[in-house]
């Protein structure tokens, strides 16, 4: 057993292998280090004004999203959805973790309580895909904007896993 860590959400893994992303975050598998290179300091940012009105809506996205997902999950109707858009529920609520350590504000209060979902599988499994999009494209615009390696590095990973999400909603719709 190796003690792994992920340079994006600084998770702890421990496994005989590397996972093939994280299963806290979601990052792809370049980002997972072991845990004796992990630099401590690495969410020591000094944020620019733009950073930080970026970070701030990174925030407001994840936790929105977070909680549409945890309605979702609380759907009795399909389980295996429902399992489904719980574990997304967990990677988005990471995210707003991640966003809010590199901004230095507190969690926001309402994260985990469930939202609104619009009343049906196929129309909340399309308003995912929307807000993925949505989510996938301005974190790419945040990356080139950013002036800070450490944050054009989140975005750009955290962009590519909102983009696998993706990928979830066109399976999922098989389930429905
Ligand atoms: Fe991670
Ligand atoms: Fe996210």
């Amino acid at each position: 057993m190796k003690l792994y860590r992920c340079r994006i959400c600084g998770e702890t893994y421990l496994g005989r292998d590397k996972p093939s992303e994280c299963p806290f975050c979601g990052a792809d598998i370049d980002y997972i280090i072991l845990t004796e290179d992990y630099p401590e300091d690495v969410n020591d940012v000094q944020l620019t004004e733009v950073e930080r009105a970026d970070l701030e809506t990174s925030v407001e996205l994840e936790t929105s999203n977070t909680r549409f997902y945890l309605a979702m999950a609380a759907r009795k109707d399909n389980p295996k959805l429902a399992s489904a858009y719980r574990r997304l529920a967990k990677v988005e609520a990471e995210h707003c973790s991640l966003f809010c350590k590199l901004a230095k504000m507190p969690k926001p209060a309402d994260l985990l309580e469930p939202g609104e979902e619009l009343g049906g599988w196929l129309a909340d499994i399309d308003e995912s895909l929307r807000r993925e999009t949505r989510a996938s494209g301005l974190y790419a615009e945040f990356a080139g904007r950013a002036t800070s390696p450490r944050l054009r590095e989140v975005w750009e990973a955290v962009s590519k896993v909102e983009a696998t999400h993706i990928d979830l909603d066109g399976v999922a719709k098989s389930y429905v």
